[in-house]
């Protein structure tokens, strides 16, 4: 199959190349807004793809004729969607215009990604047939993404996902685990939200979900996240005793007295029976996960030395 990936210097899109680079059954195109910013160069090509540009689409779509696209590439950062609402707009909307032209003359399968920001978060865990109401600039923007390519006739899978985390190489955003782990390392307290609730999600999790959803030719929507869902404090708490951080660190505040630019849904979490059943999926427990983070960090530090 040959696979052409979209924003593979973000986190999944990390995962996804050392994931499928080198695999005998697949060839890999990756691509990414610039430089390809991996160590990793060997086992798949690399193309720089703007995915606000039409001509990028079309000459990369065009030369390589892949069977899927997996669509990672987006404006994710939910307060600058929220301060930035054109650019949101372009990168996860318009993009999404762009991506459906380039595709509709070879009929080209497609693996998007959205995320549990497109519900309320009054009622999750959430099924894939419950009604989505976003609450925030990016969640419609994801939404959106959603709809057109349901309407655009082309085979697509839709996986929405939750809270990922994960190491990964030169990020431009940091992740719910790094992020934690790395303020109580430091001694520095942090305020942490006890009224949302999320099932955080293993990058290398999510990166194979995309692959059995590419390789069984899936269609639909399917939720795909950690297999529990915890509060943001507990999620945090578990943080510090994985690594013996000290707890009295962390602050419980509520949402109202964070007082975060985007309005986030209070509870969320995934049933997730569907991508168990029709895609194989089986997540990582959050511990099984931290304790994947920990090994790659102590493997990135050894290789700094
Ligand atoms: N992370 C989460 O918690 C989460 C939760 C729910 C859903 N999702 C969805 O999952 C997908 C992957 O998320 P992620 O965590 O891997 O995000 P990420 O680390 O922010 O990666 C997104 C990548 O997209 C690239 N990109 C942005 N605009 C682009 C453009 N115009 N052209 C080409 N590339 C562009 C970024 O490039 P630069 O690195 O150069 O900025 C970045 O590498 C996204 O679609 C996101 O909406 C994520």
């Amino acid at each position: 199959m040959k696979i052409l990936l979209t924003g593979s210097n973000g986190l999944l899109g990390q995962k996804l190349v050392y994931r499928l680079a080198g695999n005998a059954s697949h060839r890999l195109m990756a691509t990414s807004r610039g430089e390809n910013r991996l160590r990793k160069t060997e086992g798949y090509q690399y193309r720089s793809l703007d995915i606000t540009q039409a001509p990028d689409w079309e000459r990369v779509v065009g030369d390589f004729r892949p069977d899927v696209i997996i669509h990672t590439a987006a404006m994710t950062h939910v307060d600058r969607c929220h301060e930035n609402p054109a650019a949101c707009e372009e990168q996860n909307v318009k993009a999404l215009e762009l991506l459906i032209a380039a595709c509709q003359p070879y009929q080209t399968r497609i693996v998007y990604l959205s995320t549990d920001f497109v519900f309320d978060g009054k009622a999750g865990p959430y099924r894939e047939s419950d009604q989505p109401y976003p609450l925030s600039i990016y969640g419609s923007s994801k939404l959106k993404g959603e709809e057109l390519l349901q309407q655009s006739g082309l085979p697509v899978a839709i996986l929405r996902t939750i809270l990922v985390y994960g190491v990964a190489e030169e990020l431009s955003r940091s992740n719910i685990v790094l992020w934690a782990k790395g303020a109580l390392q430091k001694g520095a307290p942090i305020q942490v939200v006890d009224d949302q609730y999320r099932s955080p999600t293993l990058a290398e999790d999510l990166a194979e979900a995309c692959v059995l959803a590419a390789e069984k030719k899936a269609t639909g929507v399917f939720h795909v996240s950690g297999p529990r869902t915890f509060s943001i404090f507990e999620l945090v708490e578990q943080i510090a005793d994985f690594w013996k951080l000290d707890k009295d660190l962390l602050k419980r505040v509520s949402s109202e007295t964070l007082n975060q630019p985007a309005k986030r849904p209070p509870r969320t979490g995934f049933i997730i029976d569907k991508a168990r059943r029709e895609l194989g999926y089986r997540p990582h427990s959050f511990r099984e996960g931290l304790a994947m983070v920990d090994k790659q960090l102590k493997a990135a530090h050894g290789q700094q030395v």
